[in-house]
Order: C-alpha cells, then sequence, then structure tokens
C-alpha cells in the first residue's frame, strides 16, 4: 500500500486553518462556534457519533414524516409563516431543483439571467425552458439589483404559458428585489413566485432588515439556513404557502433528489437553529448590525475605498445591512488580488471576491474582533498598495437567443473549437464574469458576434469568468451540429 495512505490532506488542511486564529467574514454563520444554537454545542451532553443516526424507531423519516422531524418542520413552518416546510440535507440547490420539477416540468419559467447555477442545474433535471429577464445594474458598482416588476410583467404577458416565476432576493451584493412587485406581477397572472432566498434566512428577526419572501407573500422560498441561520453546512429549508403550488408535487420530488440516508446531524441543526433564532434572534441580530453598521463606518473613511449602500439603489430595491459590498476598484486592485492579501497578509477571511469588490458578511456568531481586523487591514492595503489606474468592466451584452434547451445542450454530443470559430454555434456552457454575474452566454444559446467580441474584451483586460471550460477563453465548448 502507498505510504500516502497514511496522510489525510482536507483533515489536515482544516486542521491548519483552524489553528491560524482567522479573522472570519464569512459563512457559514454560526462562526467555527461562535453562535452554536443552544444544544449542537453540547450535542446534550453527547458526542457528535453518538447523535449520528438513522431512521430508527421514534426517530421519524425524512422522506414521510410524522413524528419529530414532522413536529420539527411544522415549527419552522410556523415562524416563517409558511404553510409547510421542508428540511434540506443538500443546500438550497435541491429546493431549487425540486421547486423547477415539481411546478414548471417541461415548461416554461420566467429565470433572472443572473440566477446561481443551481437555477440553470434545475432547468437542466427539469428539462424546462427558461425566459430570461435581465436585472437593472448599478451604475457606480456594476451589480445586479435586481429585475424590475415591469419587465417580470412584460415577460409574462409576451409567455402567457410560463408555469411560474423566479426571483432571487437577497442576491450575492446583499440586494433585495420589489418582491411585493413579483407577487403582484405574478398572482395576477395566478401564477407562483419562487425565490430564491439562500441568503435570507435571518431576515424576518430583526425590524431593521428588510421583509423577507414569505411575509411579501411568495408562493415558494428557499434559504440556505447554514449560510445565515446558524446551522451546519448544507441544511437549508424550503418553505411553502398558499394554494398555487401543489405540496405533494414538491415532497416527491424532493423524494426524487434527496438521499435516502439524510444526516441527522444536518437535520438537528436546523431543529437548533430554528429555536435559536425563535428565542434569541432579535438578540443576535441586534449585536450583528452594530458590529456592521461601525464596520461600513470604518471602511467608508478609506480613501479609495467605498461600501454600497441604500442611497446607491433604485426605488424598490433594499439592502441587507449585514452584508458589506466593498469597492476596491478605485485602489487599481481588483477584488480578487485583495481577497489575497486579507488572507495571506492579515489572516482575514471574507465571503467572496469578484473583479471589483470583496464582500464581507457579519454574521449572528461574528465578533468585534472580526470587524477590527478587517477594518484595519483594509486601511493598510490601501496605505500600501493603491496603483494607479482603476480596474475596468465591461457589461456583458444583454441579447441572447435561446436554441435549444439547458437540458438538451447539457445531453447533446460537444466539442470544444477556437472562440473566434463559434459564431452561430450552440453553446454548451455558461460563462459569466463578477460583477454583474450575468452570464454571457448560457448552454442552448446562440454564441453571437457581441458574444465572442466581449470575450475577447474579458481576456484582454484579464477578468476572471466563472463557468468556461477553457479559462484562458480560447476555446469554448459548443454542440456539435
Ligand atoms: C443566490 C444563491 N442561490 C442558491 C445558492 C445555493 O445554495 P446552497 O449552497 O445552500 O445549495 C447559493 C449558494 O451560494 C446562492 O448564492
Amino acid at each position: 500500500m502507498s505510504e500516502r495512505q497514511g496522510q489525510a490532506p482536507l483533515f489536515e488542511a482544516l486542521c491548519r486553518h483552524t489553528e491560524k486564529n482567522t479573522a472570519n467574514l464569512h459563512i457559514p454563520g454560526h462562526r467555527q462556534g461562535q453562535s452554536i444554537p443552544e444544544g449542537l454545542l453540547s450535542l446534550g451532553n453527547r458526542d457528535l457519533f453518538s447523535l449520528d443516526l438513522t431512521e430508527l424507531p421514534g426517530l421519524d423519516d425524512l422522506h414521510n414524516p410524522s413524528g419529530p422531524i414532522h413536529l420539527a418542520q411544522e415549527l419552522a413552518a410556523n415562524l416563517y409563516g409558511a404553510d409547510r416546510s421542508f428540511f434540506l440535507v443538500n443546500g438550497t440547490s435541491t429546493g431549487i431543483h425540486a421547486l423547477l420539477i415539481a411546478t414548471v416540468g417541461q415548461g416554461q419559467v420566467i429565470v433572472p439571467r443572473n440566477a446561481h447555477r443551481s437555477v440553470l442545474g434545475g432547468l437542466v433535471l427539469a428539462g424546462a425552458d427558461p425566459v430570461y429577464v435581465i436585472p437593472e445594474l448599478i451604475p457606480e458598482f456594476g451589480l445586479d439589483c435586481g429585475v424590475t416588476p415591469a419587465t417580470v410583467r412584460v415577460a409574462l404577458e409576451d409567455n402567457p404559458a410560463a408555469a411560474a416565476i423566479m426571483a432571487v432576493s437577497p442576491n450575492y451584493y446583499g440586494v433585495i428585489g420589489d418582491l411585493p412587485g413579483y407577487v403582484e406581477a405574478a398572482h395576477r397572472v395566478d401564477k407562483p413566485l419562487l425565490v430564491d432566498e439562500a441568503h435570507g434566512a435571518h431576515l424576518r428577526f430583526h425590524p431593521a432588515l428588510p421583509e423577507d419572501a414569505m411575509a411579501c407573500g411568495a408562493d415558494a422560498a428557499v434559504q440556505s439556513t447554514h449560510k445565515l441561520g446558524g446551522s451546519l453546512t448544507q441544511s437549508s429549508v424550503l418553505h411553502l404557502q398558499g394554494t398555487c403550488i401543489d405540496q405533494h408535487d414538491v415532497a416527491a420530488a424532493l423524494r426524487l433528489l434527496q438521499t435516502t440516508s439524510p444526516s441527522y446531524l444536518l437535520m438537528v441543526s436546523l431543529d437548533l437553529a430554528r429555536r435559536q433564532l425563535a428565542l434569541r434572534g432579535k438578540g443576535l441580530l441586534d449585536q450583528a448590525l452594530e458590529l456592521a453598521y461601525r464596520l461600513r463606518e470604518q471602511l467608508s473613511m478609506i480613501d479609495g475605498v467605498s461600501v454600497l449602500s441604500p442611497e446607491h439603489l433604485p426605488m424598490g430595491a433594499r439592502l441587507d445591512p449585514t452584508r458589506l459590498v466593498i469597492s476596491v476598484r478605485k485602489l487599481g486592485l481588483s477584488g480578487y488580488q485583495v481577497q489575497q492579501l486579507l488572507a495571506e497578509r492579515y489572516r482575514v477571511y471574507i465571503e467572496m471576491a469578484d473583479s471589483a469588490h470583496v464582500v464581507a458578511i457579519v454574521s449572528i456568531g461574528s465578533v468585534r474582533a472580526d470587524c477590527e481586523e478587517l477594518a484595519r487591514a483594509m486601511e493598510d492595503i490601501a496605505a500600501r498598495e493603491r496603483k494607479t489606474e482603476s480596474i475596468l468592466l465591461i457589461a456583458p451584452p444583454d441579447n441572447f437567443t435561446v436554441l435549444m434547451k439547458p437540458r438538451e445542450a447539457w445531453f447533446a454530443k460537444v466539442h470544444q473549437i477556437p472562440l473566434v470559430e463559434a459564431s452561430g454555434r450552440i453553446s454548451a456552457e455558461t460563462i459569466a464574469v463578477y460583477p454583474p454575474g450575468i452570464p454571457a452566454v448560457n448552454p442552448g444559446e446562440e454564441i453571437t458576434v457581441d458574444v465572442i467580441n466581449y470575450l475577447i474584451a474579458v481576456r484582454k483586460i484579464g477578468l476572471p469568468c466563472q463557468g468556461p471550460s477553457d479559462p484562458t477563453l480560447k476555446t469554448i465548448t459548443v454542440v456539435v451540429e
């Protein structure tokens, strides 16, 4: 046997990371146990393994719940104002897949062009036909701030057969769309509004935060409780209300998609996170908001740095103040460079970076030292690393032609060809630059001259892309015709 079998590289990397004493401004929101729901830390004075159980008598069955899982889901529904809630053990991604299978199938669905890749996964699994709607951009930041309800209404008028409308709110940058406007647009034609609310599990627990999708009347919302609600990574909840969506169809889709061996540790963490939010959510968020407001103030005073604030947003959109979107463009640095400096030089870990921003999350587990370290590190970076030229940003083309369903492109025979020879061909991949994270092309769409010119410009400026099989963008994967 190879000597390497004595190694455990992932375990060792995690141990090394935890020894670094880092500042932590990222998910999961419990911040390495800082605000772990009461009971989970001590696991009721038992060890981790003693609770790693399975469907034994008295412990219920996630796929056919009638005992404690049923009761725990009922309490979650009650807290979030839903008629029914489902625990998910493979993140919000599975909830989105299930909703698309249950409500759209092979029909049409209105989808924001900046949807998370789990939506594309759902379109492929369901065989659905996307009608994309384009979000508005925040000029100074180049970020998307949601689709307007008027755009949704026009898409519904042009596509009366659409089975549902998807929205993403909040988006990764903490921008909450005009949810009441989407609900009105959807319900006037009796269609369900499905909200990807991966970043919104905490919203309803503090009056200073914008209302969440259930409060605004959405038919379905899927929340990554693990991101901002304090549960363990991968645990999410899908909420349903009203009569537009058949609960049994959603339950059936979840039986199809979720493992037959769901982790009791994940499910227990959802139960305990729900209890913690119900009993202490407001207090924990008081503290998070105070830290976030102070950090926002400190960062805004740094020359060359600006922080996304409510005054940058158009009417109807709102901002989650616990999310700090820090533009570093005027420092002449990309967000990726700043993210790397923060981690390597200052041991400060933030949630994400794009070409122009770094995004930090202040959660219910954040501590003052995390925020102080980030503010100090950003001041130091601004003083020492500032370049003379700002990073250039370019907007992706906003016209696209869907020639094939994403599912057909996914299962088609594909090959890679030079980008410059791809005009008129059908893409088999997604290519997006952040910001704004709006794909230039998706699987099943025509590769136009505009797309090619945009991608050549992206390559010249050196903006990293998400999705392409060839990160140098010299080639692109297309459907064999
Ligand atoms: C907007 C958005 N939707 C959905 C997801 C998927 O959530 P999960 O990781 O819980 O599957 C993410 C994950 O980052 C996301 O940012």
